[in-house]
This record gives structure tokens, C-alpha cells and sequence, in this order.
């Protein structure tokens, strides 16, 4: 097959552009990123001489450049990582949340349409659903973001949906949990607490740190794709979960657990504005219907991401200056 992988020098995308790699050894993979803030080449060095994979920097917005990588490498099937992703950026300035997120969705769909493309995979969050007060949100649950960034991911699923009914676009939607593992830029939290640990400063854990997130690894949520990619049918939503749901304040004393620190490298910062209390999936459907199962324990994993930021301060350490040292100081009048 040969697969699209827009966003594909970000976290996650660029863990799924090794994954296809990896595994289907016989696939072209051509990685369709911008290069924002958050696309790294560094996340692919492993895979740029690989002749089955090709880079084209290119906006999702921009529908020419869009068509024309589809058209030079005869694209098959989409998979749409490419999207602004910071919850606290969107708060920020959400402007180029809507563009990326909803108008960028909408090329991608044409572009689907209008070469007949055999599926587009939406890599969609579980934030479109809201806070869940009690219970865990289902594929049919009613969407209630509560930030720019979750309302704009809301935009184009909606899109997804209605080019499925309408024009019968191959779109399938997936609703994630929290993501983590090596790779991941240090403004989300997980990274941001170890390597601000690793410098020596502390942890500012938002409000009263009661705020609970699902977090899945990298490798569960690749192969999740994996199987929607392959197996799921054409107009289809799937949630994408572990099961392991762990507050803010339990999650900074783990990883204090195991970088041998003590909870005095706590800082209580104020809390986002809107901040979902819990995010909690159900994930029975693609289990059932597709045979996938999350396989890493959060406990494993977490030890495993924090090895890995200790051991490749090269990667993390260039992030946390410039652009992203202006942002951060704002955030918390550091
Ligand atoms: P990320 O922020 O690490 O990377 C996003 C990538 O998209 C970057 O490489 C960036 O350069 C690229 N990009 C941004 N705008 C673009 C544009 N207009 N055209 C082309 N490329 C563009 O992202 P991530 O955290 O790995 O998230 C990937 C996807 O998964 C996103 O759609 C996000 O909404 C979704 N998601 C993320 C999480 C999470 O915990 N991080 C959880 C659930 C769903
Ligand atoms: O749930 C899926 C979503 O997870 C994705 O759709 C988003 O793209 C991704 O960014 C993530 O959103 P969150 O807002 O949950 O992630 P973030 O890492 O920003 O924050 C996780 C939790 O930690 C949240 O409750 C806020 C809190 N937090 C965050 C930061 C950055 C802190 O306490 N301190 C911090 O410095």
C-alpha cells in the first residue's frame, strides 16, 4: 500500500511513520508535515535513507501541494496526524487551531473524494467529548469540547462524518486517550515534568492536581491505527483507550517515584481555564471488532519514556529554548 501520513514528523505521527516501516516492509510511506514547532526531523532519522519512505513539507491547507504528493507517489489511503495540538496554546490564540484542525481536514477530504482514495484514517481525540463526570465515554457519547483546540477537533470529525453520509468519503475517526513515550515535545506534560526535573526545576502541576487523564503508549496506540487502517469499514468510529486512569498529582509522584526525587519538586501553578476534570474511554468496540488490545502497563511504559528523555537530552534540550522558552515563560510569569 502507499500511505500518507500527514503530521508524520510529530510525536505520534512519526512513530507510526517507523511503525508502517517496521512492519509492512513492502508499503511507500510518504510523511506530508508542515515542519511547525512540533515537527521534528530528529523524531525520523532512523528511516531518512530508507528508500521506502519520502518527506514532502507541505501544509495540509494548501490543497496544490496537497494534490500533488498524492498524485507523484499514488496515494492510497490517508492518515491524518498533521493538527495543532496544544490545549493551552489554543487557549492562547486559537487561529490557526481552526485552520489546521477543521479547514486542513476538509482539503484532506476533498482530496480523498477527488482522487478516489481507498480510506482516511482521522486521528481524533477524546477531548471532543468534554469532562466525563462519571462513566466512560462510548463512540456514540455527544460531543461537548470545552476548548478551542477539543472544539476544533470536533470541526473536523464532524466533517468526517458528513462527507461519509454524503459523499460516501472512506473516513474512519478515531477518539484517543492521552498519548506518551519518547519523542513527545516538552510542553505536554509528561515530558515537560521530566526533563524539567532532569534540569533541576520543578514540576507546575495545574490547580489541585485532582485532574485525572487515560494515557496510552506509543506502541499500543500505532498498532490501534494499525488495525483501523486495515481492517475498519468506511464511515466507522473507533475509541482508542487503555483503561489506566491516573490523576496529576499521582502521575508527578510516579515519575518523582523513579527519578529518586521528593514531592518538594511539586509546584501548584494556576489552573487552565476550562480544564476537563476526567477523560475516561471506552474502548470494548475495537476490541471486539477488530481484535486489538493495549499491551503496555503504564507503570512499564512510563519508566521506559523516562530512560529514554535521560538519555537523549540531544533531542529534548534545543526544544526548551527560543520560541518555546518565550511561551512558557508567559504561561507561568516565570
Ligand atoms: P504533535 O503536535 O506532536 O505533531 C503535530 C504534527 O503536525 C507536527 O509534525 C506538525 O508539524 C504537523 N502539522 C501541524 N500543522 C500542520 C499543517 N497545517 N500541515 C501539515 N502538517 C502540520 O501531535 P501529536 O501530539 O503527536 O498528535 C497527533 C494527532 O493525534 C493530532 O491530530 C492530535 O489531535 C491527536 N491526538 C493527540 C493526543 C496526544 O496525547 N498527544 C491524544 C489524542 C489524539
Ligand atoms: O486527551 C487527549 C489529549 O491529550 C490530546 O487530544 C491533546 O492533543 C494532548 O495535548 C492532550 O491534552 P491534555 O490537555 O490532556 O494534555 P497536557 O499534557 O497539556 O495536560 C495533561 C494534564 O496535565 C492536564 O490535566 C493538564 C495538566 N498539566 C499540564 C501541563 C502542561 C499540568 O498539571 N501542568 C502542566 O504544566
Amino acid at each position: 500500500m502507499r500511505v500518507l501520513v500527514t503530521g508524520g514528523a510529530g510525536f505520534m505521527g512519526s512513530h507510526f511513520v517507523k511503525y508502517l516501516l517496521k512492519n509492512y516492509p513492502d508499503y511507500k510511506v510518504v510523511n506530508f508535515d508542515k515542519l511547525t514547532y512540533a515537527g521534528n526531523p530528529d523524531n525520523l532519522k532512523e528511516v531518512e535513507k530508507n528508500p521506502n519512505y519520502v518527506f514532502v513539507k507541505g501544509d495540509i491547507c494548501d490543497a496544490g501541494v496537497l494534490e500533488k504528493a498524492i498524485k507523484d507517489n499514488k496515494i492510497e489511503a490517508i492518515v491524518n496526524y498533521a493538527a495543532e495540538t496544544h490545549v493551552d496554546r489554543s487557549i492562547m490564540d486559537p487561529t490557526v487551531f481552526l485552520r489546521t484542525d477543521i479547514f486542513g481536514v476538509y482539503n484532506l477530504l476533498e482530496a480523498v473524494r477527488k482522487f478516489g482514495l481507498k480510506k482516511m484514517v482521522q486521528i481524533s481525540t477524546d477531548e471532543v467529548f468534554g469532562s466525563a463526570r462519571e462513566g466512560s465515554f462510548t463512540e456514540d457519547s455527544p460531543f461537548a469540547p470545552n476548548s478551542p483546540y477539543a472544539s476544533s477537533k470536533a470541526g473536523g470529525d464532524h466533517l468526517c462524518r458528513s462527507y461519509w453520509v454524503t459523499y460516501q468519503t472512506p473516513a474512519v475517526v478515531t477518539h484517543s486517550c492521552n498519548f506518551y513515550g519518547s519523542n513527545q515535545f516538552p510542553e505536554k506534560v509528561i515530558p515537560l515534568f521530566i526533563t524539567n526535573l532532569l534540569e533541576g526545576k520543578k514540576a507546575p502541576l495545574y490547580g489541585d492536581g485532582q485532574n485525572v487523564r487515560e494515557w496510552i503508549h506509543t506502541s499500543d496506540h500505532c498498532a490501534a491505527v494499525d488495525a483501523v487502517l486495515h481492517q475498519a469499514e468506511a464511515g466507522a468510529v473507533y475509541n482508542i483507550g487503555s483503561g489506566d486512569e491516573i490523576k496529576n498529582i499521582e502521575l508527578v509522584e510516579k515519575i518523582l517515584k523513579i527519578m529518586g526525587l521528593g514531592k518538594t519538586m511539586i509546584e501548584y501553578v494556576k489552573d487552565r481555564p476550562g480544564h476537563d476534570r476526567r477523560y475516561s474511554i471506552n474502548h470494548k468496540k475495537i476490541s471486539q471488532e477488530l481484535g486489538w488490545k493495549p499491551k503496555m502497563s503504564f507503570d512499564e511504559g512510563l519508566k521506559a519514556t523516562i530512560d529514554w528523555y535521560r538519555a537523549n537530552e540531544w533531542w529534548w534540550k534545543k526544544l526548551k529554548s527560543g520560541e518555546y522558552l518565550e511561551y512558557y515563560k508567559k504561561q507561568y510569569s516565570v
